[in-house]
């Protein structure tokens, strides 16, 4: 299993695994018109034997003057979940967002999930979000990045 940047090819393959991992259109669609309208940051796919079996996408988050990057959507097929493929792809992820100067990460997810990657509900609380509470989560890839707080200005894609 490799993981690597997503290419032009790929496009089918990675509407199909994320339409499968989220039993719905919807986050596909999302991935869709990030990529349309130029949001994407990072864009990595699980490749294993030339098949696609995961995909994860960070896109522009303005954190109040910061560029940093939201989380969203990450999907495994359903047959290839729980093997490693999801945290792997995080933190391939968080990596290359890390290289790419990209300070601070933000996920809206399961609390029991992030954390392991480093993410953080108690750093995301002083974010002015369009939603609180357990699930927004963040992690600074520049130390002390969030200390200022900020608005969360998603991609327009989101429709937030
Ligand atoms: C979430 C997802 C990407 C994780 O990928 P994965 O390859 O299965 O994850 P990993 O194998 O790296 O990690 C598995 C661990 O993650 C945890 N985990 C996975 N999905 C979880 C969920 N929805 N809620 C809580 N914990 C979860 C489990 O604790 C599991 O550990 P266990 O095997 O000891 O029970 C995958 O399950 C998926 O595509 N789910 C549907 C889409 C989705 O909900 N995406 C996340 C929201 S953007």
């Amino acid at each position: 299993m490799q993981i690597r940047p997503a290419a032009p090819a790929d496009v089918a393959a990675i509407q199909a695994v994320v339409a499968a991992a989220f039993g719905q259109p919807d986050e596909a669609r999302l991935v869709d018109r990030l990529r349309a309208d130029g949001d994407t940051l990072v864009e990595l796919v699980a490749d294993k034997d030339r098949a696609i079996v995961g995909h994860i996408l960070f896109s522009r988050l303005g954190i109040g003057a910061l560029a940093g990057a939201a989380l969203a959507p990450v999907a495994v097929a359903p047959a290839h979940q729980r093997g490693g493929i999801g945290g792997a792809l995080i933190r391939a992820g968080l990596d290359r967002c890390r290289q790419r100067g990209v300070p601070a990460v933000v996920v809206l997810g399961h609390p029991a999930y992030y954390p392991r990657f480093g993410f953080d509900a108690a750093l995301a609380a002083p974010l002015a979000a369009p939603f609180a509470g357990p699930a927004l989560m963040a992690i600074e890839l520049t130390p002390g990045a969030l200390a200022g707080g900020g608005a969360l200005a998603y991609a327009p894609a989101f429709g937030i």
